[in-house]
């Protein structure tokens, strides 16, 4: 198995593991050319800022493919166990894995609540920027306007990112992020700030995206309706640690609002609240 790096990164969706092995870019021409998604493992991941213990203990394992969804109440370590994945902040022990893979930097990716486009470039070249150092191949116009034509945004290639509406933009970032096809695709509360349709219809796209391509989803997201519409399985972290690990087994695609989903949702909520009652 292979560990993931724990240099700390500045901040980028591309994850920034600086030091892949050389052997890595061997690896890379014989993987498929459809990303397939890799599986996690987390064994006694730790991490403190200070004297703040805020993950103190995370076991856990994704099989490749999977669509996890991880819930909790704000300032519990959803972003950071994000972070950590992705490479981009130091762990302070245990260790992080993605099964006998040789992982690149194009393997992972995050995506953020904010589209975090560039201003200054048009929409077809804020998605090259996702395809990292093949940003200079032949083939970068193309596999480009094919993300875009994946989130059926290839009317927009020409357009400013001002001009865009913020359900636009998320797309774009969508793009952006699948155009160097991750094979593990993390998503920091990327619907949050788009409005009730806008962010069903976002939701069906990410579903879409997510069986045609087969990455590993892991969705961090406040809303619970949300994550047992979406993922195959709902992480609840409470004290540091996973403290519920709840299987979402409705067959796709889902019935929004279906009995099983309600009371799945229910329960999930009310370990949420007991959780924010403690204090
Ligand atoms: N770079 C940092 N330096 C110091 N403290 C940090 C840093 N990043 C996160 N923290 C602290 O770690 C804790 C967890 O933060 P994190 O952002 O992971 O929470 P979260 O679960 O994502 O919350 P939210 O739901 O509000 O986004 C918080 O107490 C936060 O203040
Ligand atoms: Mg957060």
């Amino acid at each position: 198995m292979q560990t993931a790096l724990r240099t700390a990164l500045p901040e980028t969706e591309l994850a920034g593991r600086a030091n892949f092995a050389p052997h890595a870019r061997v690896a890379r021409e014989e993987r498929p050319v459809q990303g397939s998604g890799l599986p996690l493992t987390i064994r006694g991941l730790r991490k403190s800022f200070g004297d703040n213990e805020v993950l103190r203990g995370i076991d856990l394992h994704i099989p490749a493919g999977q669509f996890v969804a991880i819930v909790g109440k704000s300032g519990c370590g959803k972003s950071t166990l994000l972070r950590l994945i992705a490479g981009l902040e130091k762990i302070d022990s245990g260790s992080i894995s993605f099964g006998d893979a040789a992982v690149q930097p194009e393997d992972i990716r995050v995506m953020f609540q904010e589209p975090r486009l560039l201003p200054w470039a048009r929409v077809l070249s804020n998605v090259e920027v996702g395809l990292g150092r093949d940003r200079a191949s032949k083939d970068a116009h193309a596999r480009a306007e094919q993300a875009l034509t994946e989130v059926g945004l290839t009317d927009k290639r020409d357009q400013w990112p001002s001009v865009l509406s913020g359900g636009q933009k998320q797309r774009v970032a969508l793009a952006r992020a699948l155009v160097s096809r991750p094979r593990v695709l993390a998503f920091d509360e990327p619907l949050g700030a788009l409005d009730a349709l806008t962010r069903i219809s976002m939701q069906r796209l990410l579903e879409r995206v997510w069986r045609d391509q087969g990455f590993t989803a892991i969705l961090v997201t406040h809303d619970v309706a949300e994550a047992v519409a979406l993922a195959d399985r709902v992480l609840v972290i409470d004290e540091g640690r996973i403290a519920h690990d709840v299987v979402v087994n409705a067959g796709r695609p889902r019935e929004r609002g279906s009995a099983e989903l309600a009371s799945l949702e229910a329960s999930i909520l009310s370990h949420l609240l007991s959780a924010e009652d403690r204090t």
